[in-house]
């Protein structure tokens, strides 16, 4: 009951400074095309192909979010090294507000460097400065200044478990919806932390295999069904065939946009970011799920997680010919006032 009222109150005053703030991650994705997938140790091995962009799923998130128009505050830590430069002003560029972030001299900025095969990759990472930021760095005045709270690559961002719970719970109290894509578990564990969490969410975001490997199911229906106490929305992220949906218990396929991908980098990353502006602006979420699989599948149009999106023409012809929600298409336009 104290919880709707907090939300209502949310709706209500609609005059929070952000829609959605994210703590989280930043680095740079660099991508090797053409590796052969068996890579023998002491040997040259060539690329065909070589691309540097902006990283991190917490960025990505944050960076496509801001060019659909919501108003997005970002807390991160990062290193003032040239990489950390150049991904900082990439995240600017796209409207996300990062005045809460200057930038450190410590570990290095992160990167991970991918090798896509196909439709498998290598996923190598240096998490530089990604496991550095604690709750205590977190600035709670700009963090509950927003409507939503969205928390991405859970596993990787080790230093803020320690005070999570009590933050999530600090937050729920403030009127703030909550969502969290854990993404990979590089110990595949998938225990500990998202266990004391999972229950503080509004919206789960994972991908199918995640789901199966937190859930210990093997198939997606065991895992659903398991999950449906603890979550009230999840939203399965299955590749190119879509998504599917569980709204307290009801379960809905939500058939994914064909496209002949350059990669799936970031992929999950712009579904979320889609999925999460339509419910912010009050879509269901089976609309807000359409959407996300519309940003998910733009995503994969150009190299990385951003690249695509950058293009604001590709952008609004691909929102034109797949569907797009009419207050996205008004933003998009030319003329309008997207980035
Ligand atoms: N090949 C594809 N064709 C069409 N849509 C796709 C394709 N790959 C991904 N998508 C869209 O993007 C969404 C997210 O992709 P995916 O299921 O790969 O998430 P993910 O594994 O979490 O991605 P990430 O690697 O970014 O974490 C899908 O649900 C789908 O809507
Ligand atoms: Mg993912």
């Amino acid at each position: 009951m104290k919880r709707i009222r907090a939300q209502l109150m949310n709706m209500v005053q609609g005059q929070r400074r952000f829609d959605v703030t994210i703590a989280g991650e930043i680095n740079l994705d660099l991508i090797l095309y053409g590796l052969p997938p068996h890579m023998p140790t002491e040997r040259e091995l060539l690329a065909t192909g070589f691309k540097m962009t902006l990283g991190g799923s917490s960025a990505i998130t944050a960076h496509n979010l801001a060019l659909l128009g919501t108003r997005v505050g970002f807390a991160t830590r990062v290193c003032d090294d040239e990489m950390g430069q150049f991904a900082m002003r990439r995240i600017g560029e796209s409207g996300v507000d990062v005045s809460t972030s200057p930038g450190e001299r410590e570990e290095g900025t992160g990167v991970t460097i991918l090798l896509p095969h196909g439709a498998e990759r290598h996923i190598l990472t240096y998490p530089g400065t990604t496991a550095g930021l604690t709750c205590d760095d977190l600035p709670w005045t700009y963090l509950s200044a927003s409507r939503h709270f969205h928390l991405s690559s859970l596993f990787l961002q080790s230093g803020l478990h320690a005070g999570l719970p009590e933050l999530l719970r600090r937050l729920r109290s403030a009127g703030l919806t909550i969502s969290l894509d854990t993404n990979d578990d590089p110990e595949d564990a998938w225990g500990g932390i998202l266990h004391d969490v999972l229950g503080l969410i509004d919206v789960f975001l994972p991908n199918e295999r995640e789901l199966l490997r937190i859930t210990g199911s093997d198939s997606l229906d065991k895992a659903l069904v398991r999950m449906a106490d603890t979550v009230p929305v999840i939203v399965v992220k299955c590749g190119s065939k879509g998504s599917v949906i569980q709204v307290d218990g009801r379960r809905q396929e939500v058939p994914g946009v064909r496209v002949t991908p350059v990669d799936t980098i970031g992929a999950g990353d712009s579904f979320n970011a889609g999925f999460l502006s339509a419910y912010l602006h009050g879509c269901s979420i089976s609309e807000a799920a359409r959407f996300g699989n519309v940003t998910g599948a733009l995503s994969t149009l150009s190299f990385g997680g951003t690249e695509a999106w950058r293009n604001r023409q590709m952008r609004h012809r691909f929102f034109l010919e797949n569907g797009a929600p009419d207050f996205i298409l008004a933003l998009s336009e030319p003329g309008g006032p997207a980035r």
